[in-house]
């Protein structure tokens, strides 16, 4: 067999493209334009690049954009405080402090101060909540742009068998709980996990994010199963460099039914479903 693949790229931007017509009729109608505050705290390489493309996607949907970048030797005390303004101002709709933060701040302590009705990354402990007791909530981005995937290739996912790999509070725990939520029998692996390949090889959906370059390799995957590559690693290739996820990705499409690429696959669908819940925070504060 070999494997459709899943064209997240494309697929994102139909999910922006909805978002923009949102955005359109809230600024139409309502004479609202959602809003999405963005922090960065220092000058962690990878982050600039991410924070600097949610920037340019936020505006080009026609939202507002609001970058706050503050100096690594911030402290905690001014950092809350930026928070709080933002939590107090009306034209922010969304709120998103990017990780990691620099080691003296705690980024609990942070996450936890941010107005849970903005915090569109879903990281607050009380959308954590909500979304461990199945109730309304602020979804994080990435799980939920896989489980947009699976959705838009599976239709029900109910009954199937379905592994995580990875367990951070990110992505491997709120996967687990959207995949619970939609009736899946789920299986959470870890780097403790005794026998990986046994777990994986029973799984209908593979949903891997540990970080650890091509991990997975392909005859650990089950015959037709679907294959979701969240792991974006730089590994040397040749003079330069290349990206590669956790799955490796030859082998499996080899035996896979779809499976996202990397990179093209899961990255685009986080900012998009950034966008979407600043759309939803903007929607249910405005009624
Ligand atoms: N750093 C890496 N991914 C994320 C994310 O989804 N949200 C935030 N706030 N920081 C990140």
């Amino acid at each position: 067999m070999s494997a459709q693949i899943i064209d997240g790229k494309a697929f994102a931007a139909e999910v922006r493209a909805k978002v923009a017509g949102h955005v359109d009729r809230l600024k139409e109608e309502q004479g609202i334009t959602p809003g999405l505050a963005v922090v960065l705290v220092g000058e962690d390489p990878a982050s600039e690049v991410y924070v600097r493309s949610k920037g340019r996607m936020t505006v080009e949907v026609g939202m507002a954009s609001f970058e706050h970048r503050l100096t690594a030797d911030t402290s905690e005390e001014e950092l809350l405080t930026l928070v709080e303004k933002l939590n107090a101002d009306p034209k922010v709709h969304g709120i998103l402090v990017q990780l990691p933060l620099p080691p003296h701040l705690d980024s609990n302590l942070v996450i936890n101060s941010i107005d849970p009705a903005k915090d569109v990354d879903g990281f607050h402990i009380s959308n954590v909540g909500l979304l461990g007791t199945g109730q309304k909530s602020m979804v994080p981005c990435t799980p939920l742009g896989c489980l947009m995937m699976l959705r838009e290739q599976l239709g029900s996912l109910s009954g199937l068998d379905a592994v995580v790999i990875g367990r951070s509070n990110i992505v491997g725990k709120p996967m687990a709980n959207l995949l619970l939520g939609e009736s899946c029998t789920v299986t959470i692996a870890h780097s403790r996990t005794k026998d990986l390949a046994e777990v994986v090889r029973r799984a209908d959906i593979v949903v891997a994010a540990v970080g650890r370059p091509e991990m997975v390799p392909g005859d650990w995957i089950k015959e037709g199963a679907t294959v979701i590559d969240v792991g974006i690693n730089r590994i040397p290739s040749g003079e330069k460099t290349r990206l590669v996820g956790d799955v490796a990705f030859e082998s499996a499409a080899a035996r896979a039914g779809a499976i996202t690429p990397v990179p093209g696959g899961v990255g685009p669908m986080t900012i998009a479903c950034l966008l979407a819940n600043t759309v939803t925070a903007c929607c249910r504060a405005n009624g």
